[in-house]
């Protein structure tokens, strides 16, 4: 099978912990449209501007820009043999741009991965949710907590850990409520399209889900 996947789930779920692991397995670029938009946001630059609004309340950036953004950057020659996209699509609308967007190019999505954590667990993992602003790696002060203190462990990077700004309950609270609203139909329209997997990943640790992810990717004979 090609490797096209996309990653679902809840703000926290561990999309970006398994996407990473994934995309490591299967040698193919891992693309956060979240990391994009944080990118720009620290750069300054003229989208930074545009997007820092909806990141700081929790609400979606608009499909357009979006949608935009996802359009370029799929065109890179490192997308040709498949990447696993992690955040988007995050709406009807988005999802529909990306099948027409395949089909143009005579493609189609491989598999939809959805890991699915209950509301109630995302709060508090979020809260304690730390990254490394130099390499990006994702800790937890809870379940996967730096082994250099408050500096990032990755080799050669020395980065000090911070936490994302929009990791503030009331800003969780928001993106789970958009979520429910708009972004988890996109579900059903992966499952009629036959390509959604779910991944229960309730109270199991990331090496956990990893395993249950590498079966399907095994089973789907893409790793
Ligand atoms: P984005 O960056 O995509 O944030 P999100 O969807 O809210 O998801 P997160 O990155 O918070 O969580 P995750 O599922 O990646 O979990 P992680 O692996 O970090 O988007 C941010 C914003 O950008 C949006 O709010 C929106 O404004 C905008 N945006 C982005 N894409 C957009 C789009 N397509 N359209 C419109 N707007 C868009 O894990 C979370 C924590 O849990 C970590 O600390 C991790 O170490 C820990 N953890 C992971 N797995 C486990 C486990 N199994 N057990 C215990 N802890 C775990
Ligand atoms: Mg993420």
């Amino acid at each position: 099978m090609g490797r096209r996947i996309v990653m679902l789930g809840a703000p926290g779920a561990g999309k970006g912990t398994q996407a990473v692991r994934i995309a490591g397995r299967l040698a193919a670029p891992h693309i956060s449209t979240g990391d994009i938009f944080r990118a720009h946001l620290k750069n300054g630059t003229a989208i930074g501007r545009q997007v820092q609004p909806y990141l700081d309340a929790g609400q979606l950036v608009p499909d357009e820009l979006t949608c935009a953004i996802v359009a370029d950057r799929l065109q890179a020659d490192d997308c040709r043999g498949g990447y696993v996209l992690d955040g988007f699509p995050r709406s009807v609308p988005q999802a529909e741009m990306l099948t027409k967007l395949l089909r143009d190019h005579g493609d189609d999505l491989d598999m939809a991965i959805d890991i699915a954590v209950p509301d109630e667990e995302i709060v508090g993992r979020l809260a304690a949710r730390r990254f490394c602003p130099k390499c990006g790696k994702i800790f937890n002060l809870k379940f996967s907590p730096s082994g250099n203190g408050k500096k990032c462990d990755a080799p050669g990077c020395d980065g000090t850990l911070e936490r994302r700004s929009d990791d503030e309950e009331e800003t969780i609270r928001e993106r789970l409520r958009v979520y429910h609203e708009t972004t988890e139909p996109i579900i059903g329209y992966y499952e009629s399209q036959g390509i959604l997997r779910t991944v229960p990943a309730a109270k199991a640790s990331a090496d956990d889900v990893f395993a249950k992810v590498e079966e399907l990717l095994r089973t789907a004979g893409a790793a």
